[in-house]
C-alpha cells in the first residue's frame, strides 16, 4: 500500500475499466470524455442520517418481510462485518440488499425472465451495523437468471448490496456471490474485474458453524471499505 501523509493511496487498478464491451451495457454507460469535478453540496456531505429508529422488526428478514408468510427457497443467513482497511469495525452503517427470488425472478415491472414470482417474497431488506460493525440478514438463496447480453448469458446467484456511510456522497454498491458456484466464472459482469483476488472479495463463504440445523445455512461476507482487502464496489472504484 502506498502511504501519503499517513493515508493509504487509492488503488485505481483494482476496478474494471469503464468500457468492457463483453458486458454490453458498459458500451453505452461508459464516459467518452474526461471526467469533470464538481464540488459536493452541503446536503450531499451531511445527510441523510440513519438511526435504528428507521428499521422495522422484519427489515433484515427477507423470508418474511413481504407478507409475513414464508418465502419459498433454501433458507440462508448472510452475516459479516463492515470494516475499514485496517480491520476497524464500522458501526451504525446502513446495509441494504436486493435480490431475485429462489427461481431467479425479480419483482420488477421490467423483469423479462419467465420464472414465476413468489407471492411471499419482495426481495429487499436492510439493517444497520452494530457497535462491532456486525450485520446479518435472513433470506432465501437467490436463483441464477438469464439476461440479454450475449446469446446465452446467465448471472450467477447473487445479492446486490449498498453500504451507506454518513452521507449520499459515501454510498457504495456491489454484489455478493456464493462460494462454489461455477457460474461466477462464466459471468460477463464478473469477467470485467481485473484480478481473481478482486472477484474473490465478492464471494461469501459457507459457514457451517453458524448455520442453524433444520433451518438455514450461513454464509460469511465481510465488506472491506478500502485497502488491499477491499471489497470490489461497482460505483466507486477505490472504495472510500
Ligand atoms: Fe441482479
Amino acid at each position: 500500500m502506498t502511504k501519503i501523509n499517513g493515508y493509504t493511496a487509492r488503488d485505481r487498478a483494482w476496478h474494471p475499466p469503464a468500457l468492457t464491451p463483453l458486458y454490453k451495457t458498459s458500451v453505452a454507460r461508459s464516459p467518452r470524455f474526461a471526467p469533470l469535478g464538481f464540488a459536493t453540496s452541503l446536503s450531499e456531505e451531511t445527510g441523510p442520517v440513519f438511526g435504528h429508529d428507521i428499521l422495522g422488526p422484519r427489515d433484515n428478514d427477507l423470508i418474511h418481510n413481504f407478507t409475513g408468510e414464508s418465502a419459498i427457497g433454501p433458507r440462508i443467513i448472510v452475516q459479516g462485518r463492515v470494516i475499514d482497511e485496517v480491520g476497524r469495525p464500522m458501526p451504525h452503517t446502513l446495509v441494504e440488499v436486493w435480490q431475485a427470488n429462489a427461481g431467479g425472478r425479480y419483482r420488477h415491472k421490467k423483469e423479462g425472465y419467465l420464472a414465476p414470482l413468489d407471492p411471499n417474497f419482495g426481495g429487499c431488506g436492510r439493517c444497520i451495523t452494530d457497535e462491532n460493525g456486525f450485520y446479518e440478514f435472513r433470506t432465501v438463496k437467490p436463483g441464477p437468471y438469464p439476461w440479454p447480453n450475449g446469446a446465452d448469458d446467465w448471472r450467477p446467484a447473487h445479492i446486490h448490496f449498498s453500504v451507506f456511510g454518513h452521507s449520499f456522497a459515501q454510498r457504495l454498491i456491489s454484489q455478493l456471490y456464493f462460494e462454489g458456484d461455477p457460474m461466477i466464472w462464466q459471468c460477463p459482469i464478473v469477467g470485467t474485474i481485473p484480478t481473481r483476488e478482486g472477484i474473490e472479495s465478492l464471494v461469501a463463504k459457507l459457514d457451517r458453524q453458524n448455520s442453524v440445523p433444520m433451518d438455514a445455512l450461513c454464509y460469511q461476507f465481510d465488506i472491506v471499505l478500502r485497502g488491499r482487502r477491499q471489497t470490489m464496489f461497482e460505483n466507486r472504484m477505490e472504495g472510500l
